[in-house]
């Protein structure tokens, strides 16, 4: 006999005995998942007693704290996202495009992990000669590296009791599937169901996994948010496919800061780590042409140096269209309605592309400044200063206000050889600027453009 399954939704947990497109309690579309016949709830359990044994309140001063502990990956931009090193018992999740290199990544941490930890490597995705012979091109080639090419969550469980491995990665989430369930591998409910086994067996046995996940087309993995609330850490590795600069990002972590970025590049062997991403990011920019702008942006306590690239030019249809790669949409739709206001610029009739080199994604109001400029500057056709670096935040009225870290920005753009710098003239606390940078100190938006442009 077949056993019976139960669906619920993800949403608000109502339970139903069939699959339904919306939850007929919360109203949610594509929310409902199957449950896996072992853990539905059997009628009349409710109040029934448990036989596992329970934790109990604890005083919180008798909570023992300490460190997590951490280990290196070997590849200290991966190090820094995860707030300096692995931790012992996480889970860390690692999502991205199609082709970013989540493999590539994963199997190259498993040569320094493999050093002094067993480390078993779970694809079912290649097969184990496929891996091996990535791995010899990425010189990985560690004692302790194990191999298994599987789908089944079962086979996977049952070898790392067989293994006893210290990390486990798993090459992805969605090839994973559970026997359990009648769903194919890949949907909402089993990608949730391996994902919470994997996290039982990172906590119970203090171990800990890493596991890829794809992106589906509107950027998350699997459905909204369903896995980002249940694993310790989420990383996403962006960029663009035929650049060969890769950006790792942190959106969520529970063992340190989410705003650091790695940064990586793409080579024939594999990825080699950026430790100065300013000289990367801004490598080949164009010079005396007008509609760039370079800014600085703290990404976490780093300040970047990131080129801002926009065009304007006279709409043909009666709407302008407007589109923005690396910053919120509708910040570029403010800044473009202060620059028309308050800037005096006729832009309302044109169209605006706007463009952050290097797939970097600039979510701080302190490139707004930059961002504006490059408007203004494509818009009238003229170059901006190639040595000059722009950094405020522009408010509704048109005025500039102060940043945080300007000290530590300044430090990094005379570091990287440019001698003049656009800043808010109100900044607070005390700035030391560094010898050799002329500072050029601006209220508003009409000034920083008539000093300028
Ligand atoms: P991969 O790690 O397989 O991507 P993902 O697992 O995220 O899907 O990386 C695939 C891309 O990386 C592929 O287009 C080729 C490129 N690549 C290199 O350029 N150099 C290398 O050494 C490797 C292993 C891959
Ligand atoms: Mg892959």
């Amino acid at each position: 006999m077949k056993a019976k399954t139960l669906f619920y939704c993800t949403q608000c947990g109502n339970e139903t005995p069939k699959w339904q497109g919306k939850c007929p309690a919360c109203g949610e579309w594509n929310t409902v998942v199957e449950q896996p016949v072992a853990q539905t709830r059997k009628s009349g359990s409710k109040n029934s007693v448990s036989v596992v044994p329970q934790s109990v309140p604890k005083r919180m001063n008798e909570v023992e704290s300490g460190d997590e502990l951490r280990f290196h990956t070997g590849m200290s931009e991966l190090d820094r996202v995860l707030g300096g090193g692995a931790v012992k018992g996480s889970l860390v999740l690692l999502g991205g495009a199609p082709g970013i290199g989540k493999s590539t990544l994963m199997l190259q941490i498993c040569q320094q992990l493999s050093q002094f930890s067993k480390v078993l490597y779970v694809s079912g995705e290649e097969s184990e000669r496929q891996i091996k012979l990535r791995a010899e091109r990425l010189r990985v080639n560690g004692e302790n590296l194990y191999l298994l090419a599987e789908n089944n969550l079962e086979h996977v469980v049952e070898a790392v009791h067989q293994l006893a491995p210290d990390v486990l990665i798993v090459d992805s989430i969605q090839t994973l599937y559970n026997g359990d369930l009648t769903t194919a591998p890949g949907s909402i409910g089993q990608v949730k169901e391996c994902t919470m086994t994997l996290m039982q067996l990172a906590k119970g046995e203090g171990l800990t996994v890493f596991v890829i996940g794809h992106i589906n087309k509107e950027g998350s993995i699997a459905g909204p948010k369903v896995l980002e609330h249940m694993v310790d850490c989420v990383l996403y590795f962006e960029g663009e496919q035929n650049m060969s600069h890769r950006i790792l990002r942190a959106a969520k972590n529970r063992f340190g800061a989410t705003n650091e970025i790695g940064v990586f590049e793409m080579q024939d062997i594999g990825l080699a780590e950026v430790p100065n991403p300013s000289e990367a990011l801004l490598a080949g920019r164009p010079l005396d042409a007008p509609g760039t702008c370079v800014t600085c942006a703290m990404e976490g306590v780093r300040p970047v140096l990131a080129e801002v690239q926009a065009l304007v030019v006279p709409s043909n249809f009666g709407t302008p269209r407007r589109t923005s790669n690396g910053f919120d949409y509708n910040r570029v739709m403010l800044v473009l309605a202060v620059l028309e206001k308050r800037g005096g610029l006729l832009i309302g009739n044109c169209d605006a592309y706007i463009n952050v080199i290097g797939g970097l994604y600039l979510d701080e109001p302190a490139a707004d400044l930059a961002m504006m400029i490059a408007l203004a500057s494509s818009f009238r056709d003229k170059s901006v200063p190639n040595d000059l670096v722009a950094i405020g935040e522009v408010g509704l009225t048109g005025e500039l206000r102060s940043v945080s870290s300007l000290g530590q920005r300044l430090s990094e753009v005379r570091r990287l050889g440019f001698t003049k710098c656009i800043v808010p003239s109100r900044s607070s606390g005390k700035l030391v600027v560094p010898d050799g940078l002329e500072l050029i100190r601006v209220d508003n938006i009409r000034q920083a453009l008539s000093a300028i442009l």
